[in-house]
């Protein structure tokens, strides 16, 4: 607390509210004594202006173009960290020592299988499921398989959760893959990577060998890294909100991987090749559909352009926009989509209408066309969103857990504009 104040006066009243200064030099009034005081709520649709809670976990500053994990810059970690490691950092708040390291990768390592009985689960879904469907059931099925890390409140199981949540995550999305196209289940390997496991998991079969390509793990380490918090977005803010009634850790993400599917949130790398594959369809009318984007008239939208935070260049993007180029460069130069999306992206930071909105290509634009290099299929893009968010969503339900004054539960109010009160119809007179 700053010990400054504001007044407000509402009516007859006036009432003082303390301001909050956060370690930025961010101001905020807490007004979580208003209606006590006063009587009012606010109403902020969307909370594009509402703080949910104080975090210490991630910066993001949206004018400045500014992301910081635990106060290391964005760059700096992806360049320097491997994704486990910032997982380890997001989680725990520090940067881990060599032997803290080790640790944390053997917890996970040696908690990598699924239950047997598991597979009977994913046998039973249609092999045109989504993998988002499946992602999200199968992590919530944990809550079933794993009874002995369900309390929050023990220090031990949450820790066990942890471990298993961070596990178990690449086994299940790679197995609902698997499935889908019909090809034995693939184990983990130990001596293996995060990333290098998962894309064994994903592309391997038991008749031949396969290494998976170091530019490709580097891309997916890359990827995972930069999509692994952004604060309180709607699937981080679901993930809190379901964890505020302390349902277990397993029951939380399985609600956060349901809210990131949305176009709107993870959904859109997904979004973004369809968009691609439509164009190209259409005679690769790119003009057609950015003077549609640019139509006050029409709800269509370049999916993978603009962001609520940032109105400047998103600082993952500017990251990966490169290692992009550089794949594109290297694997792809002929694929038509990929000369669109190029074409796109041109056009898009040179037409007045993106730049006077600041709409900048955002991470899923290149996340997409990255994860359809390597050879994801693009139902899975947001999966992959879903492991690389992972470890925010995990960091955020500890950090609430272990909130100094304890943990609230979260319970919005609101401004009823229905009815008002009526006579009851009987059905016979309807
Ligand atoms: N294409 C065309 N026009 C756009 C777009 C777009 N992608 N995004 C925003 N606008 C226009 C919008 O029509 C509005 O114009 P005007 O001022 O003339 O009415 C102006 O820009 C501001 O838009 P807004 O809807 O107020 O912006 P928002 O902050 O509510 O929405 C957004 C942010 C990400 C939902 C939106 O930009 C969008 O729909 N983008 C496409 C979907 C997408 O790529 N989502 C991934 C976001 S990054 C991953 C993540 O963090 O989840």
């Amino acid at each position: 607390m700053s010990g400054e104040t504001v007044k407000l006066q509402l009516g007859g009243l006036e009432v003082e509210l303390p301001i909050l200064v956060g370690t930025e030099g961010e101001r905020v009034i807490e007004i979580d004594k208003l209606r006590a005081m006063t009587g009012y709520i606010t109403l902020d649709d969307g909370y594009a202006n509402t703080g949910s809670t104080t975090s210490e976990i991630t910066y993001l500053d949206g004018e400045k173009g500014i992301l910081r994990y635990r106060g290391y810059p964005i760059e700096e970690i992806a360049e320097r960290c491997d994704f486990t490691e910032t997982a380890y950092l997001l989680i725990y708040g520090e940067l881990p020592t060599a032997e803290e390291l080790e640790t944390f990768r053997k917890s996970i390592r040696a908690r990598s299988l699924l239950h047997e009985g598991m597979k009977t689960i994913f046998a039973g879904f249609p092999p045109d499921a989504h993998p988002m469907a499946i992602l999200s059931a199968v992590v919530g099925a944990l809550a079933i398989y794993c009874r002995d890390s369900l309390d929050p409140a023990d220090p031990r199981q949450r820790e066990v959760a942890i471990f298993r949540m961070l596990a178990k995550m690449p086994t299940i999305a790679a197995f609902s893959y698997k499935q889908s196209i019909g090809q034995p289940f693939i184990y983990s390997q130990n001596k293996l990577s995060y990333c290098q496991n998962f894309l064994q998991m994903m592309f391997a079969v038991p008749s031949e060998r396969y290494e998976p390509d170091p530019d490709f793990v580097h891309a997916l380490n890359l990827l995972l890294i930069l999509h692994a918090d952004h604060g309180q977005n709607c699937s981080t803010s679901t993930v809190r909100m379901v964890g505020s009634s302390t349902v277990n850790l397993f029951s939380s993400v399985s609600a956060g991987i349901c809210a990131l599917w949305g176009a709107l949130h993870g959904g859109a790398n997904e979004a973004c090749i369809n968009m691609l594959e439509a164009i190209h369809a259409d005679n690769d009318n790119l003009g057609k559909y950015i003077d549609l984007a640019k139509d006050p008239n029409d709800d269509y939208r370049l999916m993978g352009f603009g962001h609520r935070v940032y109105k400047n260049y998103d600082p993952r993007a500017k990251i990966i926009k490169e290692v992009c180029h550089g794949l594109l460069e290297k694997h792809s130069r002929e694929d038509p989509i990929f000369e669109l999306a190029q074409e796109l992206e041109e056009v898009a930071l040179s037409d007045p209408y993106f730049i006077e909105r600041r709409l900048y290509p955002n991470v899923d634009f290149y996340s997409g066309i990255i994860y359809k290099i390597i050879g994801i299929p693009k139902q899975m893009f947001t999966v992959l969103f879903a492991l690389g968010r992972l470890p925010g969503w995990i960091a955020h339900w500890r950090e609430m857990h272990l909130a100094p004054g304890g943990m609230r539960i979260h319970r919005p109010r609101q401004l009823y504009t229905g009815s008002a009160q009526r006579k009851f119809v009987p059905l016979i007179k309807r």
